[in-house]
């Protein structure tokens, strides 16, 4: 299995996935919520990039069939349902709803990566998953795509695919194709891997002086165990 790692959104746009797998992460918060909304009984949930996006699926859709979901500067977005806090994720507000979800980086990440033979999610919530999907498909060539913040590197990120990296080591013997990834899976030999790291991530500080702290305590919770992988669909729907 060759792995590469891309930095940002911005480098998955000119990256060719063709013949290979992608998998987006963005922790804070994109693709926690993603794996969370799915593990909680939604149905699927469609990753676009603008606001104006979500809400012309929405009226194509039927505004009352779908919730219109995510965050801009990290707050809710006026008019939508709800913002891009995962535990607000429950099966009481999601089961069996189709999700609109637009964020800052992360859905621009998916959306960067559609021409991949397959788009697969994952998150601190689910990697272990990921990891034993990617195995046992015996996939050739990984891309993960670390969304980042603004078109900067995301720590949180890299923590996750290091542990990504970290958990395919463990079962096989990957060849790590750039010195970018080599760097990103080094990350795991450090003290303290990886949840004593969160903190010192930009983003993670920006949510909790927003007053969002549960939120990067629950995407970073390292007992957390999501069995699913969500995977992008033809018809732009990710779902389990
Ligand atoms: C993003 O896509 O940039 C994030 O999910 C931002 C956030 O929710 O804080």
């Amino acid at each position: 299995m060759n792995i590469e790692i891309l930095p940002t959104a911005q480098a998955a746009r000119n990256y060719d996935f063709q013949g290979k797998t992608a998998v987006v992460i963005d922790v804070f918060r994109a693709t926690s919520v993603i794996t969370t909304a799915l593990n909680a009984g939604a149905s699927a949930v469609i990753p676009v990039a603008t606001v104006d996006e979500a809400f012309s699926r929405a009226d194509s859709l039927g505004r009352s069939e779908v919730l219109l979901c995510g965050e801009r500067n990290a707050d809710p977005i006026p008019g939508f349902d709800m913002g891009n806090s995962p535990q607000l994720y429950l099966p009481e507000r999601v089961a069996r709803k189709t999700i609109i979800l637009t964020t800052t980086n992360g859905t621009l990440a998916i959306d960067a990566a559609r021409s991949a033979d397959k788009v697969l999610v994952a998150s601190m919530l689910n990697y272990r998953h990921v990891a034993a999907l990617l195995v046992t498909d015996a996939v050739a060539d990984v891309v993960i795509v670390c969304s980042g913040t603004d078109g900067v590197p995301a720590l949180e990120d890299s923590l996750c695919a290091a542990m990504l990296c970290a958990t395919l080591q463990r079962v096989s013997s990957p060849n790590i194709v750039s010195d970018y990834a080599t760097s990103v899976s080094l990350l795991a030999q450090l003290d303290g891997f990886p949840y004593r790291l969160f903190p010192l991530s930009r983003h993670y500080q920006t949510l909790v002086d927003k007053g969002y702290k549960d939120d990067v305590l629950f995407c970073a919770n390292p007992d957390a165990d999501f069995n699913l992988v969500p995977h992008l669909s033809p018809d732009g729907r990710l779902r389990p």
